[in-house]
């Protein structure tokens, strides 16, 4: 751990109210970030909440669908309104469902898109004009190992990894400003989701 590591710097991470999210909220925070949490799960974000509290952090929690473009608008907005800036985004929200394509529903292509890539969209189109103005600005973007592995199981994390990072990463490292992005690959971490899915 490198406590001044995030000194100044506002993240904002998607999917904070349980799993990796939360993890990242807290070690960020410990390392000097000013956390702003989101997630669609109010008790998940009381949680974060505890924690955060625990470790004196400097924090905000918002409550947020990021398939929403509105309310990813109105939660950066808050940040702004808080902080003044947003340093790094961590889109981490994602829905992991292990399908095969047969056995992949209408529900479940409609809403893996309205997370795993719109979620993602918005909230890079929301920062983008942000980072732009500071000359700085960092995004990760959380994707999956799957993506490489299980080429059988389309909606697990293909979505991300294909349409949309990849092209992004091209994108912002193009950017004249200071700006990047990285296209990070999770492996496998115990997360309720994937103890659910065994
Ligand atoms: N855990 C793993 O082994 C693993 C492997 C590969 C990739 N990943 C990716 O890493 C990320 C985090 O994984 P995890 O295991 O911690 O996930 P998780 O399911 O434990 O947590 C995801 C969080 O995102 C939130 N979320 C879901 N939909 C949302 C929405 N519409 N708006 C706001 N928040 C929403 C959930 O409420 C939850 O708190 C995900 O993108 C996942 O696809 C995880």
């Amino acid at each position: 751990m490198r406590p001044d590591r995030f000194v100044d710097k506002v993240a904002f991470i998607t999917g904070g109210g349980q799993g990796m999210g939360q993890q990242l909220a807290i070690d960020m925070a410990k390392e000097g970030a000013r956390v702003v949490v989101v997630d669609i799960d109010v008790q998940g974000l009381e949680e974060t909440r505890t924690l955060l509290e625990e470790q004196n952090s400097d924090y905000l929690i918002i409550e947020c669908d990021i398939s929403d473009d509105v309310q990813v608008a109105k939660a950066i907005g808050k940040t702004i309104g808080k902080y003044s800036r947003l340093d790094i985004l961590v889109n981490n929200a994602g829905l992991l469902r292990n399908a095969t394509i047969e056995e992949t529903t209408n529900d479940l292509i409609d809403k893996t898109i309205d997370i795993n890539i719109k979620g993602i969209l918005y909230a890079i189109r929301e920062v983008t004009p942000i980072m732009k103005r500071q000359s700085y600005g960092r995004i990760v973007n959380v994707s999956s190992i799957t993506g490489y592995l299980q080429r059988d199981r389309p909606t697990c994390s293909h979505d991300k990894d294909d349409v949309l990072l990849g092209r992004c990463e091209e994108r912002c490292d193009g950017r004249e400003d200071s700006s990047e992005a990285t296209w990070y690959c999770e492996g496998h971490v115990q997360s309720d989701d994937v103890l659910i899915l065994g």
